[in-house]
């Protein structure tokens, strides 16, 4: 069956192979490409080289900003297929018929280091998938972990700050062990739970083809008489989850800082295709308070015993990208990017996601037009009334370009619900303007400890290692004792070994909490 993206993208490529004159920008043949033009054989180059000048300035500004998390990263295409109809939950036609092959795009990333940086590093792994539905864009712009540092949005940049090498030196590129990082962990227990997966095997996957993957966020689904369910999407892997030792992921980063980029490439090439299964945990709505831990807070999971994976469909990941710039660089992914029948809950770190995403692609892509690059076009039509701005690549047609327009019956008009019209879900909502969270919100450490139980031993030593190396390279001994107290909050054990490992003070005893901080009061 013809992929529609490939197609598409087809339309846009030129084969830089075929005998074609050299030509300026604006046509014109060039006949010397290697000598610039100077007054006298020794002279000085002249100003009105405009060959040498619109060569020069194109150079220059090759580069665009790299993404401010996730800069490095690599992408592939691929497709999906649904094993069985969702309709009972959901109206979203990829996810319902199952005569569709959905063409996708994902692109993996590390979250810390620069464009530059090693794949091997310990790190959460990006997984963000575009699916180009028949119905629009529907971005999973997930991570190979199910759980997230923090809780709210407005600490994302705050986090960041802490976690990106150290302003004053951009020391250290591609690894959690520095003062700032753990100093923000020490400060904000919420990350509990996150921390225990960073500094597990997970962090240092052996292939990108061995990863999970996790929207973390809980969603809604819709079906067509408008019922909603709570879902949360994850990614299996055919080839099932395999990690490095931390010992062989340091080495690999200093032999070949592409491993993981080369391994995904070299399998696509030689027809080795890595798939992927969609799973959903779905929570009738009904069900939402019946969890000890509130099924918005995106530092918690809903464990697989209570909530089990539902297999939906197989993604494969068969095309290498033609050009890493146009596709895995240019491409921009949303979680605000959805389809009917998809729908966002309230958890408050996915709902400021919704605005950070477009908002720093039109710096990083240059402008409001950027959904008109190849990668980033959905392969439905697209059609309404914004115009104009930094690198239109349209030119449309006609007098109008407003709604409700009464001179131009053919203009872009929005489509009723039954047609396709996108539709919020009617969710009733009834409360007071207030800066806080959730009292439910306020367990950070009943799933780190449950995490770390679920290890085997060897990977509880490996976890434990892995604590005592990165903080054990802080400098400061008060974020050492902070993280210590932390860790004393998961799990004695691990903080009395990780303390006399690193030389940090002790708490005196393990005090049975749940949460370092209060919720506060409602007036
Ligand atoms: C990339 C913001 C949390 C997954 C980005 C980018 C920003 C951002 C600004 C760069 C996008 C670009 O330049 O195209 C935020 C904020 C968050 C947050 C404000 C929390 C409030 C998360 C979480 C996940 C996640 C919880 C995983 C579930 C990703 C991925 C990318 C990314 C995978 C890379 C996408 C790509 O490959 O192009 N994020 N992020 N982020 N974020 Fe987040």
């Amino acid at each position: 069956m013809e992929n529609k993206k490939a197609v598409q993208l087809k339309k846009f490529s030129i084969n830089n192979e075929e005998k074609a004159p050299l030509t300026t920008n604006q046509g014109l043949k060039v006949s010397e490409d290697e000598f610039s033009l100077k007054a006298g054989l020794r002279g000085p180059t002249l100003m009105e080289d405009f060959h040498f000048r619109e060569k020069m300035t194109h150079f220059d500004h090759e580069r665009i900003p790299e993404r401010v998390v996730h800069a490095r990263g690599v992408g592939a295409h691929g497709i999906f297929q649904l094993y069985d109809s969702l309709v009972e939950y959901t109206k979203a036609d990829f996810l319902t018929d199952t005569s569709k092959t959905t063409p996708v795009f994902v692109r993996f990333s590390t979250v810390q280091g620069s464009k530059g940086s090693s794949d091997t590093v310990r790190d959460v792994r990006g997984f963000a998938t575009k699916f180009y539905t028949d119905e629009g864009n529907f971005d999973l712009v997930g991570n190979n972990m199910p759980v997230f540092f923090i809780q709210d949005a407005i600490k994302f940049p705050d986090f960041v700050h802490a976690l990106k090498p150290e302003p004053h030196t951009e020391i250290p590129q591609g690894a959690s062990a520095h003062d700032t990082f753990w100093d923000f962990i020490g400060q904000n227990h919420e990350s509990a739970h996150m921390v225990m997966w960073a500094m597990s095997d997970r962090a240092i996957p052996r292939s990108l083809r061995m990863m999970e993957g996790f929207g973390v966020h809980t969603f809604r689904l819709i079906n067509a008489d408008g019922d909603a369910h709570f879902v949360k999407f994850h990614w299996k892997p055919k080839l099932g989850v395999h990690s490095l030792v931390w010992d062989e992921a340091q080495r690999i980063a200093g032999k070949n800082p592409d491993f993981h980029r080369q391994d995904l490439y070299e399998a696509i090439e030689k027809g080795d295709f890595p798939e992927w299964e969609l799973g959903l945990q779905i929570i009738p709505e009904k069900d939402e308070f019946n969890f000890d831990f509130d099924i918005l807070d995106p530092t918690k999971l809903w464990p697989e015993e209570e909530v089990p994976v539902k297999i939906v469909g197989k993604m494969t990941l068969n095309r290498n990208v033609q050009n890493f710039f146009a596709e895995t660089e240019q491409v921009a992914f949303h979680p605000g990017h959805v389809v009917p029948g998809i729908d966002f809950s309230n958890d408050p770190l996915l709902q400021g996601r919704l605005f950070s995403y477009t908002d720093t692609q039109l710096s990083r892509l240059g402008g409001p037009n950027f959904h008109q690059i190849p990668i980033n076009q959905p392969v439905c039509p697209f059609h309404n009334n914004q115009r104009d701005g930094m690198h239109q690549m349209t030119i449309h047609q006609g007098q109008t370009s407003y709604h409700r327009n009464g001179l131009n019956a053919n203009q872009p008009e929005p489509a009723p619900v039954e047609l396709g019209g996108y539709e919020s879900y009617q969710e009733k909502i009834d409360g007071r303007k207030i800066r806080g969270r959730s009292e439910s919100f306020l367990d950070f450490y009943s799933q780190a400890k449950l995490f770390y139980n679920s290890l085997a031993p060897f990977e509880q030593k490996h976890l434990k290692d892995a604590l005592s190396f990165e903080l054990g390279k802080c400098k400061s001994g008060m974020v050492k004792n902070n993280a210590v107290a932390l860790l004393n909050h998961i799990d004695r054990q691990i903080a009395e070994e990780v303390a006399g490992n690193i030389g940090a003070e002790l708490p005196e005893e393990n005090l049975e909490v749940k949460s370092d901080k209060k919720s506060p009061a409602l007036s």
